[in-house]
């Protein structure tokens, strides 16, 4: 069975929705999550699923036991979902090929330092498009610049809060990243 690292730090409605997948599917298993936030939401998803978790701070990475309890996972894709630091260059290099990350965006428009969560979204609408959407891509030692596995768009529609369109891009998060971790587990050689 493959193994997931989880890297989550918000609500974690994408870490439930993963974990929820592959939960019926069973062809992974979330072996840890990641979280930089005490407090943050997805550590109750955790406890709930009985998932152990790593708590990070600032420095946490040039320990090298954090990178071992990571690594003793020996994850087949570490699933950043909602991870609001960037990816330590020592991981990066350790697994070029398998960190992926969902931004709730169509980039490499409204990505880069900065560019999370609702300030995407506040972003988006206040700049008056007319469509959004979800990229999922590889990560690199760059912000949002590792490569593209896929895109899904959706509109803004007249009259949009941002929270109205974080909503709709939500339910396209949680249904297009299960599927494509499962995807890209499926193909690994
Ligand atoms: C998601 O919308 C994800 O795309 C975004 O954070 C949200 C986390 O929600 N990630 C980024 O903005 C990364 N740049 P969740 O905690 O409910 O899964």
């Amino acid at each position: 069975m493959h193994s997931l690292v989880i890297f989550a730090s918000g609500a974690g409605s994408n870490a439930a929705a993963i974990i929820a997948w592959f939960k019926a599917s069973g062809k992974a298993k979330v072996s840890l999550i990641v979280c930089n936030k005490p407090g943050a939401g997805v550590l109750e998803i955790a406890a709930r699923e009985g998932i152990p978790v790593l708590l990070t701070e600032k420095g946490s990475f040039s320990n090298p036991g954090t990178v071992a309890r990571i690594s003793e996972c020996e994850p087949s894709l570490i699933v950043l979902a909602g991870y609001m630091w960037k990816v330590p260059d020592v991981l990066v290099r350790m697994y070029p090929t398998s960190i992926i990350n969902i931004h709730p965006a169509l980039l490499p428009a409204y990505g880069g330092k900065g560019m999370y969560g609702s300030h995407v979204h506040e972003a988006v609408v206040a700049a008056g498009e007319k469509e959004s959407g979800i990229t999922i891509h590889y990560v690199n030692e760059e912000y949002d610049k590792g490569s593209i596995i896929m895109q899904a768009h959706c509109p803004v529609l007249p009259g949009d809060t941002p929270a109205d369109l974080a909503k709709r891009i939500h339910s396209l998060e949680h249904f297009y990243y299960p599927r494509t971790i499962e995807y890209l587990l499926d193909n690994m050689k």
